[in-house]
């Protein structure tokens, strides 16, 4: 049985008197809901405080991207062992940073190996281009993002899957339930072919592209969609709350 997660990417949104602003918001009735892991992602500058807003809280606190280096001359970077005190989970590999900042399969690979070994928990983002959508060649694209990360990394909760077609990130135009499910489902029988049936079944694999709390259930009613990693929609208190409690009462119902 996986249990879902909500993740909310905050990208490079809010001060930190805004990031505090936000957690304090949302915190009491996030707080209230079980049954789901909640994720907040805020930028780095803000994690040591949203970390003190958050002692003795169910949600769980994230970063956003890690360098693959401990320490040393790496100018404006941050390192898993700063990181391993302030959070639990990382966002590794998203779109945006393959895109702009020219992060590639190796580097990606790389990061997901050094915030296991700090003890953070990754959440590796796969996703197409619409290019690549249109021609046909999103199973090629993912099957190679996918192809360097070790079994290892698939241990029972250690890395979660977040599948994030580009087309439908920003845009308003998420993918429909059932085209993410399929291809979800594409995922998880990758998986099960380079790591076996068992590793497959364990991992949770999210959605993310314009989720927002009126199409939230349109992705979890799906059977492979474990969740949803959320970028606009989790920097307002209401729409996120509902998205993390329609989640998790639909699981319950079933
Ligand atoms: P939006 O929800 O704003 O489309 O962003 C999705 C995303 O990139 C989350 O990581």
């Amino acid at each position: 049985m996986r249990i879902p997660m909500i993740a909310g990417n905050w990208k490079m949104n809010t001060t930190v008197t805004e990031a505090v602003a936000l957690v304090k918001e949302m915190r009491p009735e996030l707080d209230r809901i079980d049954n789901v892991d909640k994720v907040i992602c805020p930028p780095f500058v803000s994690l040591a405080a949203v970390k003190e807003l958050l002692t003795r809280s169910s949600i769980k606190l994230g970063a956003q991207n890690l360098y693959f280096e401990e320490k040393g001359a790496y100018t404006g970077e941050i390192s898993p062992l700063m990181l391993a005190g302030l959070c639990q989970l990382v966002i590794i590999g998203h779109s945006e940073r393959r895109q702009y900042f020219k992060e590639t399969v190796e580097t990606v690979d790389k990061k997901i190996k050094a915030a296991f070994k700090v003890g953070l928990k990754p959440i590796l983002c796969v996703g197409e281009t619409p290019k690549e959508n249109e021609t046909g060649k999103t199973k090629e694209v993912l099957s190679k993002q996918l192809s360097l990360t070790s079994s290892q990394a698939y241990n029972p909760g250690g890395l979660t899957l977040a599948y994030e077609p580009i087309w439908a990130i920003g845009t308003g135009r998420a993918a429909s339930g059932e085209q993410a499910n399929q291809t979800i489902a594409f995922i998880r029988q990758h998986i099960s072919k380079q790591y076996g049936q068992e590793i497959a079944q364990a991992v949770r694999i999210l959605y993310g592209g314009s989720v927002t709390a009126a199409n939230i259930a349109e992705f979890i009613n799906q059977p492979e969609i474990d969740g949803a990693l959320v970028g606009g929609a989790s920097l307002k208190a209401s729409e996120f709350l509902s998205i993390v409690k329609q989640t998790s009462s639909f699981k319950r119902a079933k």
